[in-house]
């Protein structure tokens, strides 16, 4: 097909898409209907264990513009307090019986005091089995830090480097902060010596940023051979942080070509596990595990989120509550939200797409119905697109399809985004409201 044709009836769809996606997501994540718990009812423990078990640790140095993510600007002493907090919340939950596979610790920065990490990561390897920890980690931490302390502790590492070309890096803040690219490459090298398994956090779809310019910056970041590389494109939200990492955003029609240059620059030796996920094709085999696998997660720590089958669970935002929560002898949760029907199956859908397979048994498996039963407009809409292929009695995707299954994960991650907004405004329940109600 003409390439001019193909190009512009997938910008037509994307643009639909979008379109689509937020008013979905205000929709679907709205958190009118979120509901304050009463924190002594228990909650029912599961007979098999959890798949993942988030920890939060919102507290940074400086804040880049571009991240939604929650998180202060960080203050010892209450930090201190924080992961004092986060220990007796997770001594709580494994008290009551809960048990995970893994654990992924996220931020913020969560290697800000290495002390208070080690400790907590000691206490759940104290308590409990966990097959895997993965912490999330800024790039200047391997210069300063003591990353050997976290030997036995920490299996996999997630670096936030986004960038090595030193024009972005000073566009969006973190050149002052964590380094040219040429240091950051550097202290990369020094977390691959240490740690089994190292994934780098690279972005694209930054104004300044061209096909060639990905294509140099993913050149850099395969010389260091991490385990994995994932590659997000630019989110910008649908509610405040919109306008703020918007000035840092190129034009939507820019991120396919960059997209097609992500593909090709990790082709040789990368899997594309998920449109923006990459795992070596080196050495031995990576077990790929990240975060968004549609799996049930208990998420501790401020801000943070857990899906727990139809429900969403929504920590306090507000630190100071989170810790009195905590000292008062309530869960740091303190909203659920039932999630509906069809934002579940939403959710199934885009993973189907990510995985690149739709797979008609699976689909039947998982819902009762075929593909096109369960999801006709999808197909539809997909088909028209060019986005997918048959074969055989199942689906597969084009890199159209493809490209459009990363833009349903940014509009996940815009939804998120949307959540955590919205969460950060309601009302602080404390133990006295809860006394009162
Ligand atoms: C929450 S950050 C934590 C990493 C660490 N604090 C750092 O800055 O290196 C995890 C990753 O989320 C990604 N991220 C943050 N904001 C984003 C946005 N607006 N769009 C796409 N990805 C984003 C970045 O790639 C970042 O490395
Ligand atoms: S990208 Fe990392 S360092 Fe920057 S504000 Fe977000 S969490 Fe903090």
């Amino acid at each position: 097909m003409n390439k001019f044709l193909s190009s512009s009836r997938l910008n037509i769809a994307t643009n639909s898409l979008d379109w689509v996606m937020g008013q979905t997501i205000r929709h679907s994540l709205n958190l009118n209907d979120a509901v304050a718990i009463d924190e002594l009812q228990q909650l029912s423990v599961p007979d098999k264990p959890i798949e993942t078990l988030y920890i939060h640790i919102p507290f940074c140095h400086t804040l880049c513009r571009y991240c939604s993510f929650h998180k202060i600007k960080f203050k010892e002493s209450l930090a201190r307090e924080y992961f004092k907090a986060l220990r007796q919340e997770i001594r709580q939950v494994i008290t009551q019986g809960f048990r995970f596979n893994r654990v992924y610790i996220g931020g913020g920065t969560t290697t800000i005091l290495e002390d208070e990490l080690i400790e907590t990561i000691e206490l759940i390897k104290s308590l409990t089995t966990v097959r895997e920890v993965t912490c999330e980690s800024d790039p200047i931490y391997f210069k300063e830090g003591n990353p050997h302390l976290l030997k036995g502790l920490v299996d996999r590492m997630s670096i936030g480097i986004q960038s090595f070309d030193d024009n972005i890096l000073k566009m969006v803040g973190r050149f002052e902060k964590f380094g040219s690219g040429l240091q950051q490459a550097e202290y990369v090298s020094r977390a691959i010596e240490i740690i089994p398994t190292v994934n780098i956090d690279m972005m694209y779809g930054f104004k300044v940023q061209t096909p060639e310019a990905v294509a140099i910056d993913l050149a850099q970041a395969i010389r260091l051979h991490p385990d994995q590389i994932t590659t997000y494109p630019l989110t910008l939200g649908i509610g405040k942080n919109r306008k703020k990492a918007g000035c840092l955003a190129g034009e939507p029609e820019a991120l396919w070509p960059q997209f097609l240059a992500v593909k090709a620059a990790l082709a040789e030796h990368y899997v594309m596990e998920f449109p923006w996920t990459f795992s070596r094709n080196f050495g031995q085999p990576v077990e790929n595990k990240y975060v968004l696998d549609g799996e049930d997660c208990f998420g501790v720590g401020s801000g943070a989120f857990g899906r727990f089958g139809e429900q969403f669970r929504i920590s306090s935002f507000d630190i100071p509550d989170y810790i009195d929560r905590i000292n008062t002898g309530l869960s740091g949760t303190c909203y659920t939200k039932p999630l509906q029907h069809k934002a579940l199956s939403q959710h199934y859908f885009m993973m189907m797409m990510g995985y690149g397979l739709l797979d008609n048994q699976q689909c039947k498996a998982h819902t009762g119905k075929s593909l096109w039963q369960a999801f006709p407009l999808e197909m539809s809409f997909l088909i028209s697109a060019g986005a997918l292929r048959k074969q055989g009695d199942n689906y597969i995707t084009t890199d159209e399809g493809q490209f459009i299954a990363l833009k349903m994960f940014s509009g996940f991650l815009s939804g998120m985004d949307y959540l955590r907004e919205q969460a950060r405004e309601l009302p602080i329940n404390t133990i006295d409201t809860l006394v009162r109600a």
